[in-house]
């Protein structure tokens, strides 16, 4: 997605509701803590983990969309301009990973070490929630994303103790209005308790 294009995402998506997978997500979360938003975007989710009395780190690629992010004025917040793909996760840290629409755009040979390390960083018994493509996905074949089948997901989440994968297939349009076919593994994931 171009640039401009993801301003006008940052738009659309500002102030919208948080994500239904991460509502789904936070049932598994049992205290409050440190949690890492990946690819944060319009910080919709961001603001509303803040206001649940979570601390948050988020972080994006994406230089255009950390103007938002000097709107939160929050000791409990703090937000970087990184590619996932390059962070330096700290260990056993998070209660929560949410990455909400952002695997898709990393790499598939840095994917594998990226969920490895998105592991270890969460504490005993903490969650992680975000999307794969499936194969039949409209956005399949562009350059920037990448697709799964099904087994090569599970392969992918093999470092979890847990997983729960939701395949979900679908025509809607994005958050740019234009139509879609969707083809998204919704995952949530935790790590072991001891
Ligand atoms: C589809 S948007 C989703 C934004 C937000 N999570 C939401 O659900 O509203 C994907 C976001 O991931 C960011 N992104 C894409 N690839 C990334 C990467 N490798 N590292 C960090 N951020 C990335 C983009 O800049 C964009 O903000």
């Amino acid at each position: 997605m171009s640039k401009l294009n993801w301003s006008h995402y940052q738009e659309a998506t500002k102030g919208s509701a948080p994500a239904s997978l991460l509502m789904k997500a936070l049932q598994h979360v049992p205290q409050t803590g440190q949690v890492l938003d990946i690819g944060a975007g319009g910080l919709r989710d961001s603001r509303f983990l803040l206001a649940q009395g979570f601390e948050v780190y988020a972080m994006d690629r994406e230089p255009s969309f950390a103007n938002l992010a000097f709107e939160i004025k929050n000791d409990a917040f703090e937000y970087v301009v990184c590619n996932v793909e390059r962070f330096a996760f700290p260990k056993q840290r998070y209660v929560l990973v949410n990455a909400q629409y952002v695997l898709p755009y990393v790499r598939k040979e840095e994917l594998p070490r990226v969920l490895i390390d998105v592991e270890q960083s969460l504490v005993p018994g903490g969650v992680f929630c975000g999307q794969l493509f499936g194969l039949r996905d409209a956005w399949k074949d562009q350059p920037t994303i990448s697709a799964y089948p099904a087994a090569k997901i599970r392969e992918l989440f093999r470092p979890f103790e847990d997983v729960d994968i939701d395949e979900k297939e679908f025509d809607r349009e994005t958050a740019m209005g234009s139509p879609k076919h969707w083809h998204v593994y919704n995952m949530i994931a935790k790590t072991s308790t001891s």
